[in-house]
């Protein structure tokens, strides 16, 4: 059957701009033949990781919920702000008590990151801090990300990107990504055989 992917916007903000870039990543992913699942960090609400907070019957239902959404799709999409030129720390949070579930739901599972911003960096130097949790836990991150710079006027009505360029680029991105996850999981089937 198709791949499906979780997409992700990973900030609180009902009106984020990363929750706009998932929406529109989420329809590339599907006009390239993934079956999505479109995902908001309000889903998902979890406390402050705190080690005594985590007992026998496990994780906050927030983590537990985030948790669930992973292990059920095949690939991931996270659209995440760039805070201080790193990662929020909601998404360093969730990602910290999702990470305590065996088996660990992030491991070998591909990732493209993306970002929007209402910056000229667009938030790639927080995909790159992202990289380092996500790569330790044995993600497999997409080798090339896609930051969207001035991000507050970078969207058309429909959802698409202004700058028509930047909307190929990202819809090749998505669709590469696509094809690299099919073949892999195509390989991993062959194997088991
Ligand atoms: C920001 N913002 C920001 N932007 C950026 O490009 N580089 C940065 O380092 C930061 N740092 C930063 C720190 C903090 C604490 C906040 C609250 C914001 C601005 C940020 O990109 C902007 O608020 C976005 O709109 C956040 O993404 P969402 O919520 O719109 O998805």
């Amino acid at each position: 059957g198709p791949i499906k992917v979780l997409v992700f916007g990973a900030s609180l903000r009902a009106d984020s701009l990363n929750g706009r870039l998932a929406a529109l990543v989420a329809r590339l992913v599907e006009r390239a033949g993934a079956t999505v699942d479109l995902a908001h960090m309000r889903e998902f609400p979890m406390p402050v990781y705190d080690g005594d907070a985590e007992t026998a019957e496990g994780l906050p239902p927030g983590a537990l919920a985030l948790r669930e959404r992973l292990e059920a799709c095949d690939a991931f999409v996270i659209s995440a702000p760039e805070y201080n030129a790193s990662v929020p720390g909601v998404l360093k949070n969730a990602v910290d008590w999702v990470s305590r579930v065996r088996p660990q739901p992030f491991k070998d599972k591909h990732a493209l990151l993306v970002s929007a911003s209402p910056s000229m960096v667009g938030g790639n130097r927080g995909l790159w801090a992202l990289r380092v949790p996500l790569e330790h836990l044995g993600t497999r991150v997409y080798p090339d990300m896609f930051s969207l710079a001035k991000a507050h006027e970078g969207f058309t009505e429909n959802g698409d990107l202004s700058d028509t360029g930047l909307q190929d680029r990202l819809a090749d991105a998505a669709d590469s990504f696509l094809r690299l996850v099919e073949a892999d999981t195509r390989y991993v089937c062959l194997q088991r055989r």
